[in-house]
């Protein structure tokens, strides 16, 4: 068996890291938002990726011309399909195209759909009944056919029960984490943390400041939460171990307090924070630096379509 991972966009190495450090697989190939492997543990524990579905088809051969769909439909015609999706369930497509082509998604998913008892189009988006999805991608000649693993894509966390505008997409949440080498023994800081999605998906002695918890304190349990501004933070210095940050980028939302003006109160209380050893995630907009850390590595990643670097620092 053969499992095909999505990423968000930049987070397929952080994918595969996790793949092989937790030991619940081996990569046979990655290409855009994708990793394929073989899984040897329980691939549904994966924090870093969107979802996971069961390779059930590969097909070469896909050019830009809408007749070259039929070969898709074909080889749908081949699978054991009864096998696959049981009987009484409803089936719905989901397609990504990668490059230009003269169909669209939803010609890629209703030429599989088609071919499916139960199946309910997205076309016009339309949103399909709960049921059970099924996963096109095409990259250059080759499309990838899919099935979900689990009933509810793996990025929908069960904790997340409250958000805020702005708030983190769990799967890069868990990638900063790991990222920033987060475990057990450390204090981690979240200093603008909104709906906690950082908190929630590490471990260790968690402490999140922002202007407003309320969304964080629905979500989270067994975390330390309080208000305060994370340009003057109650902590020690030098009591935090590792940091995660999604700052304010003055989009979605607008920074308040002593972070109005620029960022600058906020690198110079977490310098003051820190330990000599910490490690710092920040996920900032393209073209923004994070001041007073030494940069040790740079993740480009896409959030909401635009570009964005998880950087990670040390002191
Ligand atoms: C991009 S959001 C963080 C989202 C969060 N990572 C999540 O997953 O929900 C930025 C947060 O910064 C908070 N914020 C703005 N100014 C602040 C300040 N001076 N001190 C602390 N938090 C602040 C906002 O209330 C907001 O929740």
């Amino acid at each position: 068996m053969r499992l095909l991972a999505r990423t968000v966009r930049g987070l397929e190495p952080v994918a595969c890291a996790e793949i092989h450090e937790r030991q619940l697989g081996w990569v046979e190939s990655v290409r855009h938002r994708e990793v394929v492997f073989h899984p040897v543990g329980d691939a549904l524990t994966l924090r870093t990726v969107d979802d996971v579905a069961t390779l059930v088809a590969e097909v070469d051969g896909i050019g830009v011309s809408t007749s070259d769909l039929r070969r898709l439909s074909a080889a749908i015609d081949r699978l054991e399909v009864s096998e696959i999706i049981g009987h009484g369930s409803n089936v719905d497509v989901s397609a990504s195209v990668v490059g230009a082509r003269r169909f669209n998604r939803y010609d890629v998913e209703d030429a599989v759909g088609s071919r499916l008892p139960g199946y309910r189009s997205r076309r016009g988006g339309v949103r399909p009944p709960d049921g059970l999805t099924w996963r096109v991608t095409i990259e250059g000649s080759l499309a990838r056919v899919a099935v979900r693993l689990g009933r509810a894509p793996l990025h929908r966390r069960p904790y997340k029960v409250a958000s805020v505008p702005g708030t983190l997409h769990p799967p890069v949440a868990a990638a900063m984490a790991r990222l920033a080498g987060v475990a057990e023994r450390h204090v981690v800081l979240d200093p603008c943390c909104g709906a906690g999605t950082t908190l929630g998906e590490s471990p260790g002695l968690r402490v999140g400041f922002d202007l407003d918890v309320r969304a964080a304190a629905a979500n989270l349990r067994g975390v330390t939460l309080a208000v305060a501004d994370a340009s003057a933070l109650p902590l020690a210095d030098g009591s935090v171990d590792r940091v995660l940050v999604n700052p304010p980028w003055g989009r979605a939302v607008r920074p308040g307090g002593g972070l109005t003006a620029d960022l600058a109160p906020l690198w110079r209380e977490l310098r003051r924070v820190v330990t000599g050893e910490a490690v710092v995630a920040a996920l900032l907009p393209d073209g923004v630096t994070p001041a007073a850390f030494h940069a040790v590595r740079r993740v480009p990643i896409r959030v909401h379509g635009r570009p964005a670097v998880i950087h990670v620092l040390a002191g």
